[in-house]
């Protein structure tokens, strides 16, 4: 069985949408393995988006997600990564579509209430970052 890393990012949490975002996520038959709830520190969010430290977005990208609490959840399912990705929708809200996650919640680019590992190998090391040794 296949895992993948979800957040439920600050946007989301302050409009008290976890439940809800739970509650799709077991519709589609992921199993909840692992779940934490924390604040990320500002260098804790750096890290957790080191892809993206030459991007234009990335200051405000990391202030954002460091401004609110989180929820880390791991998923189980068979094509998990696809699977999680599928159902979380396109970056920007207004172009994901109908009935994913993104479309449903989200604010715009940066507040789209959702993150999914991109593929198996980022999933591997995200699930460390979260749910590693030491954590
Ligand atoms: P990216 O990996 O391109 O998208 P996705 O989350 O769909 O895999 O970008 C990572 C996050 O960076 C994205 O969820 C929100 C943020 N972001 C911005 O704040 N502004 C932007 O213009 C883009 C493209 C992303």
């Amino acid at each position: 069985m296949e895992q993948t890393l979800a957040l439920i990012k600050p946007d989301a949490v302050q409009r008290r949408l976890v439940g809800a975002i739970i509650s799709e996520i077991e519709k589609n038959d992921f199993q909840i393995v692992a779940i934490r709830t924390l604040k990320l520190s500002i260098d804790a969010a750096k890290q957790f988006y080191q892809a993206h430290r030459s991007k234009p977005f990335f200051d405000s990208l990391v202030g954002y997600m460091a401004s609110g609490r989180i929820f880390v959840l791991l998923l189980e399912k068979d094509d998990a990564v696809e699977a999680w990705r599928k159902l979380h929708g396109h970056t920007d809200p207004t172009q994901a579509e109908i009935g994913t996650l993104r479309q449903r919640f989200g604010i715009d680019v940066q507040q789209n209430s959702v993150h999914a590992a991109d593929s198996l190998a980022t999933a591997l090391d995200e699930i460390n970052f979260f749910f590693g040794e030491g954590q």
